[in-house]
């Protein structure tokens, strides 16, 4: 028998101690890596809690700033910001996108003013705005890309004048980040990063978020295939990749986050620019409906999926369970 075969390596012997464990340990999770996702709705004083999210409320804009405060005082470093809008608002074009004083504006000013060193991260889409739930303007059965766009521009200096610091486009038209970059750039939001939503998925693990946000019920069947990426492709991604940072694009997402971990860890590889997973709201409820039934330890596979976007290339993850994970690694 050579050496390098048993019983000479023996790899349980770096495992036999928990000193040992943490010594060869390759990964660990910090709260530097959390982004915190969390829903905005117009009133005061309110918390509406979302059914398959467990755990998770819409704020009012009051309440809002006192998560805010509480990610701060976990460490956490940016929250991103989602609107639910009531339905009465909304209209085929999403018009309420383009006024700067919408809920979202109207909620980025008020937690920047009160925790200005937080991070804020918004989606720019029309999905929330929107009375048949896609993401850009749909007119006989056809996304509008270009048309789209000059939308998305306005709605995304909008958010950067009432103080967003990175803007997240998550809307997957062509050449969005291009166009945003430059609409930014001519505001004088020059210093504004975008967060490409760079291979997103045509997901079913999206339908708790589009609860949360009451957009969706109404996409019709073919869903968002014609503008979200195909489950069954990978080397796309790495192309939807290589566009949206050649447009300017200064952090990449890859969503959703555990199926796609392959998407993940090839993009980092590759291109080797900040890369942040999504840990999307059907993760995220898969996870607490097993737990809550029993059949899954809560915390055990909160961490352990963090780590396993972190081993994947994962520079940070957006993650309904940011402030739980906090909290365990501030004990
Ligand atoms: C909107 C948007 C979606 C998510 C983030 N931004 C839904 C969608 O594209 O339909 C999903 C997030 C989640 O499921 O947690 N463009």
């Amino acid at each position: 028998m050579s050496r390098g075969e048993y019983p000479a390596t023996r790899m349980r012997r770096n495992r036999m101690k928990a000193f040992s464990r943490r010594l060869v340990a390759e990964n660990s999770i910090s709260t530097d890596d959390l982004i915190w996702p969390l829903f905005v709705i117009e009133g005061t004083n309110c918390a509406e809690a979302i059914a398959s999210m467990p755990g998770v409320n819409r704020w009012s804009i009051d309440r809002l700033i006192d998560q805010a405060g509480l990610a701060l005082s976990l460490g956490i470093p940016a929250i991103a910001i989602f609107p639910s809008i009531d339905p009465a608002q909304k209209d085929a074009a999403g018009s309420l996108a383009r006024d700067g004083n919408n809920l979202v504006c109207r909620a980025v000013a008020a937690v920047k003013s009160a925790h200005p060193d937080l991070g804020i991260i918004c989606d720019v889409a029309l999905d929330p705005f929107t009375d048949h739930g896609h993401d850009g303007l749909f007119v006989d059965g056809q996304i509008l890309n270009d048309e789209t766009i000059a939308i998305l521009c306005e709605q995304a200096v909008h958010q950067a004048n009432a103080g967003c610091d990175i803007i997240a486009p998550s809307d997957m038209m062509d050449g969005r980040v291009g166009a945003i970059r430059t609409a930014l750039d001519a505001a004088g939001h020059h210093d504004i990063q975008i967060m490409a939503y760079a291979a997103k998925y045509a997901s079913g693990f999206y339908g708790p978020f589009r609860e949360a946000v009451n957009a969706g019920s109404q996409l019709g069947s073919g869903g968002k295939a014609t503008y979200q990426m195909d489950p069954a492709n990978g080397d796309e991604a790495l192309h939807e990749i290589a566009l949206d940072l050649a447009e300017g694009a200064d952090i990449v997402i890859v969503k959703p986050g555990m199926p796609y971990l392959d998407i993940l860890h090839r993009t980092k590889t590759e291109f080797g620019v900040p890369c942040v997973a999504y840990q999307v709201s059907g993760e995220f409820a898969m996870l607490c409906a097993a737990a809550q039934n029993g059949w899954l330890d809560r915390d055990r596979v909160m961490m352990e999926s963090m780590l396993a976007f972190k081993r994947a290339g994962a520079d940070a993850v957006l993650t309904y369970f940011a402030p739980d994970i906090a909290k365990i690694l501030q004990k």
